[in-house]
C-alpha cells in the first residue's frame, strides 16, 4: 500500500482477473499471517452489537468477495480494500461509503446494480443477507474496528474465490482506423487485432505487448502502427509495427509507468506519448530514440494529440489541464485551466483552431487555439458520469462522446446541443473512433465486444461482436457473433 490510494487510474484497464490472480498467489503466504494477526479469520472472535462490526461482520465479507480484486496489487477502480482506511479513502470516484447513507454510498449502489458495472465485478451478486450486512453497517455509520481491535491489513482470501464465474475477455481498451479506413484495429490485453472494417472480419492478431494496449495510433501513410501501453507501476512501451507484413519494428521504453495516449505527428516522423509518470515525450520514429521529455504536469498524463499542423501537441491530464506544447523547441507554450477534474480525453478540431476536452467532471470544454493563448469558447455539463472518451468528425460538425454513464452522445460541434444519445450501451464504451471518411463510430466496450455505427442514422451496422477471448485472441465475427438489436 506504498502508494496514493485515491488517485484514479484511467479507468481499470489495469487488472484482469488473471493478473489479480497472479498476485494473490504472490501474497498468498502473507495472507494467512496477516488474517491471523488481525484477527479476521472467521470465528477469531465474535462481537455481538446490533450495528455490524467491522471486524468480524464486514471484513469477512469484503475479504472473501472483493479483495481479489481490490488489493493493492489490483486495485481496480482505484479502490483498496485492504484496511477500513483504505476502504474508507475510496476510489476512482472518490469515497465509496457515505456512513449513514446507504443509498448514497457508490459500494452499496454497485452491489444492488444501480451503479454499473455491478460488484463483484463478473460474478454472481452477493447473497442478500451479505448485502444487507454491509448495508446495515453502513446506514449505522460506517464505523472501523472498535478500540482495542486490530486495524491490520485485510488480504484475499484463497484463490478458488475469485475463479471466474463468467468467461473473461479482454476489455477494449482502444481503437482506430487506418487512414484509408479499411481496417480496424483494436487495443485489449497484450494485443491488437486488426479488422476489416468493412466486414468485421478478423484479420491479423499482433501480440506480445507487455500489458494493455491502452493507446493506437497509425503512422499517416498507414504502413506504421505504434502501440502503446506496458505494466503500470512499471514501465511504458510502445510498439511499432508493419501494418503489411505484421513484423514487429521497433520497442520504444522510457516511461516510468504505462502509457495512456499515442500520438503519430502529421508528417510521420514523431510520436508522443503521454504517461501515468506526469511526463509526455517525444520519440524519432526512424531511429525509435527519445528525443524530449515534456515535463510539467503534475499528474497522469491521459491525452494527447498533435495539432493537424504538426506544430504543436496538446496534453491532457488528471491535474485538470491541457499543456500546449511547441514541437521545434519541446517548450510549454500555455496552459488550459478550466477543467475541475482529471482530462481524459482530446481532440483537435480538422480545422486545429480548436480543441475539445473532457473527462471525470462530465464536461466537455472547447477552446480556441492559438499560437501564444488560448480561450475557452463554451463548456456543458455533457453527460451523467465521467467521459471516457471524445471524439470529432472529419468534417469538424460533430463532437462524439461515450461516458461511464453508458451512454455515447452526438453532440452539435458549434452549439454543443445534443443530437442523438445512443443509450444503454450493455458495458461502458471505453474507446470510440470515428471513421476517416465520416461515415463510421466504432465502439469498443470494457466487456471486449465491438459495434459500428452509422454516424447519418446513428444504427448499429456491425456489431456486437467479441474481440477478444481469454488468452487475447479473437472469437467471433460480426458473422457469427451475437448480433445486437440495432440491426
Ligand atoms: C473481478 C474483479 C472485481 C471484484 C471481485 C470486485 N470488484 Fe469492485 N471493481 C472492479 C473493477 C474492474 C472496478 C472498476 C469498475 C468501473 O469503474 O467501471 C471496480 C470498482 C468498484 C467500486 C467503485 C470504485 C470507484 O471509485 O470507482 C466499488 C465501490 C467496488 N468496486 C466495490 C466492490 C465490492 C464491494 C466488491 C465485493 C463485493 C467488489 N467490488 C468486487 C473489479 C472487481
Amino acid at each position: 500500500m506504498g502508494y496514493p490510494v485515491t488517485k484514479a487510474r484511467k479507468f481499470i484497464i489495469n487488472t484482469p482477473r488473471h493478473r489479480a490472480k497472479r498476485n494473490l498467489q504472490k501474497h498468498a503466504r502473507f495472507l494467512t499471517l496477516a488474517l491471523m494477526a488481525s484477527g479476521v479469520l472467521p470465528g477469531a472472535r465474535v462481537y455481538a452489537a446490533s450495528a455490524p462490526n467491522f471486524n468480524t461482520q464486514v471484513a469477512p465479507i469484503l475479504q472473501k468477495n472483493c479483495l481479489a480484486c481490490h488489493s493493492s496489487a489490483a486495485k481496480m477502480g482505484g479502490l483498496v480494500m485492504e484496511s477500513y482506511d483504505a476502504l474508507m479513502k475510496g476510489g476512482a470516484h472518490g469515497a465509496a461509503i457515505v456512513p449513514g447513507k446507504p443509498d448514497e454510498s457508490r459500494m452499496i449502489q454497485m452491489l444492488g446494480g444501480k451503479v454499473q458495472p455491478r460488484m463483484p465485478f463478473g460474478g454472481d451478486p452477493l447473497a442478500a443477507a451479505d448485502i444487507a450486512t454491509l448495508k446495515a453497517w453502513v446506514e449505522s455509520g460506517a464505523l472501523g474496528p472498535a478500540a482495542g481491535e486490530t486495524a491490520k491489513a485485510l488480504a484475499p482470501l484463497a484463490i478458488p474465490d475469485i475463479k471466474p464465474q463468467v468467461s473473461v475477455v479482454s476489455p477494449v481498451a482502444s481503437l482506430k482506423f487506418s487512414p484509408d479506413g479499411k481496417l480496424l484495429a483494436v487495443g485489449g490485453y497484450q494485443v491488437v487485432r486488426l479488422f476489416d472494417s468493412a466486414s468485421g472480419k478478423p484479420i491479423a492478431t499482433l501480440s506480445g505487448q507487455a500489458d494493455y494496449v491502452r493507446s493506437i495510433a497509425f503512422s499517416p501513410d498507414g504502413k506504421m502502427l505504434a502501440a502503446a501501453g506496458g505494466p503500470p507501476q512499471r514501465g511504458g512501451e510502445i510498439k511499432v509495427w508493419d501494418v503489411q507484413s505484421r513484423q514487429l519494428l521497433k520497442t520504444m521504453t522510457g516511461h516510468k509507468d504505462c502509457i495512456y495516449s499515442v500520438a503519430w505527428s502529421p508528417d510521420g516522423k514523431l510520436l508522443a506519448s503521454g504517461s501515468y509518470d506526469k511526463m509526455v515525450k517525444l520519440w524519432d520514429v526512424a531511429t525509435g530514440q527519445e528525443l524530449k521529455n515534456l515535463q510539467d504536469h503534475i499528474d497522469a498524463v491521459f491525452a494527447v494529440a498533435f495539432s493537424p499542423d504538426g506544430k504543436h501537441l496538446a496534453s491532457g491530464s488528471q491535474d485538470r489541464s491541457v499543456k500546449i506544447w511547441d514541437i521545434a523547441t519541446g517548450q510549454r507554450l500555455y496552459t488550459l485551466s478550466d477543467a475541475t477534474d482529471g482530462l481524459t480525453g482530446i481532440a483537435y478540431s480538422p480545422s486545429g483552431k480548436q480543441i475539445a476536452a473532457a473527462g471525470y467532471d462530465k464536461t466537455i470544454y472547447i477552446w480556441e487555439v492559438g499560437d501564444n493563448d488560448g480561450r475557452m469558447l463554451r463548456s456543458l455539463i455533457a453527460d451523467e458520469d465521467g467521459i471516457l472518451s471524445i471524439a470529432w468528425t472529419p468534417d469538424g460538425k460533430m463532437l462524439i462522446t461515450s461516458s461511464s454513464d453508458g451512454s455515447l452522445r452526438f453532440r452539435d460541434a458549434a452549439t454543443l446541443d445534443p443530437i442523438r444519445v445512443i443509450d444503454h450501451q450493455p458495458e461502458w464504451v471505453e474507446a470510440i473512433a470515428v471513421s476517416p471518411d465520416g461515415t463510421r463510430l466504432a465502439a469498443g466496450r470494457f466487456n471486449g465486444t465491438l459495434s459500428l455505427y452509422d454516424v447519418k442514422s446513428f444504427k448499429e451496422v456491425l456489431g456486437p461482436w467479441v474481440a477478444f477471448d481469454a488468452t487475447g485472441q479473437g472469437t467471433s465475427d460480426p458473422g457469427q457473433g451475437n448480433r445486437g438489436a440495432g440491426r
